[in-house]
């Protein structure tokens, strides 16, 4: 059939717009069009492909997937596709900088590209004339598979280059992988379907690519990031990796942001220390960063070893998830009675860390995760998130497995494990002991919380002296610390004299206090520090909180019914209300709190605090703010309104980066604090 012209142009002008428009959504994150319109783009084009048989492979249309392959073909690589030796350690990063000097012949400080290690799934790219021909894995290094057909699915790889002087052949090596945010997404949409959750990105991205209909790749947001070029014929490439990055950008391939020119070791072991810092905030998981001679010419000179070039090497960083396994489930009870199911597990160093217990909240996460005692299971734990269970390994294979009969159900004790008092279910998921103060494991905690940093601040007093104190009968409730004497602090198994000194300094120290810390210190059903200072701010005197009806305890910013209801609940308790003389007689006494009635430049803005900060402790950068009328709040949510980020913030920060709320550093705060305080 004879196209018109007119068609034909209409076509290749689509295409254009639409490759365009790809570029700028997936690339550079800066679409111009709405999503609707460039929908129609695409249908447009589809109808005339259809119509008039033009479809090609290299058209914007082949993204989204073809009929089923029955098997993969078999690809070998020209030019290898090596890995990467790795150190974990300052000292084997220098050893290695040494050995290209000394190979090199030269003392000079060399330049090096330094670029994230992300954890995906290597991919080769032959472009000839600019279309992409074929796409393939890695495989054993020298075959690997043809994935062509899933890797035209990737919205952020060009079908055809952007450049009119691209090498008639040239082949580009990168890392194929799927973004966090990708990830939740897709296991959101899997818990709404029902169908099987992912267990991480990586997982999912190698799953991906090895499918033999790429109509379920596509339905995975892949990313990709070039890190090399491979074979190369008919041109002229840039001497330096650098450069070459920036050749590969200009022809629309994706190269990582990330990525720096360093000189010297010393410069790369900095980039490596900042890019881990970074690491939760990035939006990919990485296992560490690369660190490559820049110069290409060296690095011909330099060559490879069996399996590896000499001029690169992985900086490889704490693995964040690990297989160990579960020894045994017990049950804690905590302050308010509430039993808590904890995994003792098999220690395993993950994320920077050796674990060996993790909450695992209630019995419906044991349930959902479909955990027995005796199974193996992965725990993560990135950046200074607590350590989670995040999957069973293989349930069935573990059900199989020789040791199965080891494997136990985890059951809900029939009484509360440490005072064997009836269990009260309380809603959906928890269960409670109903001893109240009568429990010794309510009541340690109780005292344990009493002592903490941000209560009392008892230095010394710790969880392990707590239970001591309380096993021997030298106290049983919080009151009892302030009739502790030296000799029976000192009479204590493992307890100095001069500790023993201390701790009655301490404890004669805490009783200078303020009255919201006093507040949380009592442990108040749901009265966090936020909310103790909060009644402070408004009501001024603890009389005057003791007395208030639950009706005007809901004036207070942020209080609402149940809250509410707690405070009431335990002001009404005579008991309560004894604890509370016998302290005051003890001597516990705070500054008298004027309440500001004037203008609160920060009123209800919620703000967080994460890493750390210079010139002063989070407990005073939290007063600061709240003095100003700001909530300070434990996590980031979509009601945020700023967070203040020191150095070490991790998941808080990536959390608001995710969310686009208002971020300052520790300089920009301290302006703030500054300018409200005038
Ligand atoms: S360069 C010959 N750069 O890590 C050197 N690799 O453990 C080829 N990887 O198979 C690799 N990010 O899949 C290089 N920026 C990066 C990388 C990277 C991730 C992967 C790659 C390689 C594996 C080696």
């Amino acid at each position: 059939m004879a196209v018109p012209d007119k068609i034909k142009q209409e076509v290749g002008k689509l295409r254009q717009q639409i490759e365009h428009h790809n570029h700028l959504y997936h690339s550079l994150d800066s679409p111009e069009i709405p999503d609707a319109d460039f929908d129609a783009l695409i249908t447009r084009l589809e109808t005339l492909e259809r119509s008039y048989d033009l479809a090609t492979p290299d058209s914007p249309t082949q993204r989204v997937g073809s009929e089923p392959l029955t098997r993969f073909t078999q690809v070998v690589h020209e030019m290898a596709m090596l890995s990467l030796d790795k150190v974990f350690d300052e000292k084997d990063l220098e050893d290695f900088d040494s050995r290209i000097k000394k190979r090199l012949e030269s003392d000079a400080q060399i330049e090096y590209s330094c670029e994230p290690k992300i954890d995906g799934v290597a991919v080769s790219l032959m472009y000839r004339n600019g279309v992409l021909e074929r796409a393939a894995t890695r495989g054993d290094g020298v075959t690997g598979e043809n994935i062509t057909h899933n890797v035209k699915t990737i919205q952020s790889i060009p079908l055809r280059l952007k450049s009119l002087d691209v090498a008639p052949v040239v082949e580009v090596r990168g890392e194929i992988f799927l973004s966090k945010q990708g990830f939740e997404r897709l296991n959101a949409r899997a818990e709404v379907e029902g169908s099987k959750i992912f267990v991480n990105p990586r997982n999912t991205a190698a799953g991906a690519i090895r499918q033999l209909d790429s109509r379920s790749t596509a339905k995975i947001p892949l990313q990709m990031y070039c890190y090399s070029v491979g074979i190369v014929e008919g041109i002229e490439l840039p001497t330096r990796l650098s450069g070459m990055f920036t050749t590969l950008a200009s022809w629309g391939l994706p190269v990582n942001p990330h990525r720096s020119t360093r000189w010297g070791i010393t410069e790369c072991l900095q980039y490596c220390l900042d890019l881990l810092a970074k690491r939760d905030s990035l939006e990919y998981q990485i296992d560490g960063a690369v660190i490559k001679v820049n110069d290409l010419d060296a690095q011909r000179s330099l060559g490879n070893n069996a399996k590896s070039p000499r001029w690169a090497m992985a900086y490889k960083f704490p693995a964040e998830e690990k297989s160990t396994v579960v020894l045994d489930v017990e049950f804690q009870v905590g302050r308010t009675g509430t039993i808590t199911p904890v995994a003792r597990l098999r220690p395993v160093f993950v994320g920077g860390v050796t674990v060996s217990n993790t909450t695992l909240h209630n019995m419906d996460e044991i349930a959902r995760l479909g955990l027995r005692v005796g199974d193996t299971v992965i725990v993560r734990r990135a950046g200074d998130v607590i350590p989670k269970i995040v999957k069973v390994v293989d349930p069935e294979k573990n059900q199989k497995s020789a040791n199965s009969r080891k494997r136990k159900k985890i059951k809900l004790p029939a009484a509360c494990p440490a005072c064997g008092s009836a269990i009260e279910k309380d809603g959906e998921v928890l269960y409670r002991c109903s001893a109240g103060l009568i429990c010794p494991a309510q009541r340690k905690e109780s005292i344990k919380h009493f002592a903490s940093r941000t209560a009392m601040d008892i230095e010394g007093l710790g969880d392990k002296l707590v239970a001591q104190l309380v096993d021997e009968g030298l106290i049983s409730q919080v009151a009892d610390i302030f009739d502790l004497n030296l000799d029976q602090i000192a009479g204590l198994e493992r307890m100095g004299s001069k500790s023993a000194e201390n701790l009655v300094a301490a404890i004669n120290q805490s009783k200078q206090t303020t009255l919201p810390r006093f507040l949380y210190a009592l442990g108040i059903r749901e009265v966090g520090e936020a909310t103790a200072s909060g009644l402070v701010n408004h009501f001024g005197e603890l009389d005057k909180i003791m007395a208030a009806d639950t009706a005007s305890l809901e004036r207070v910013a942020d209080i609402g019914p149940i809250v509410a209801q707690h405070i009431a609940t335990f002001f009404d308790n005579e008991n309560n209300l004894a604890l509370i003389t016998t302290l005051r007689a003890h001597g516990i006494s705070w500054p008298v709190v004027a309440i500001d009635v004037g203008e609160k430049p920060l009123q209800d803005q919620a703000y967080v605090l994460t890493g750390s900060l210079e010139s002063m402790s989070r407990n005073e950068a939290k007063a600061r703010l709240v003095a100003l009328g700001a909530k300070v709040a434990g996590s980031v949510s979509k009601n945020t309104d700023c967070v203040v980020a020191g150095p070490g913030a991790g998941s808080k920060l990536s959390k608001a980066q995710q969310l686009g709320i208002n971020i300052i550093d520790e300089r920009e705060f301290l302006l703030l604090l500054d300018d409200l305080s005038r």
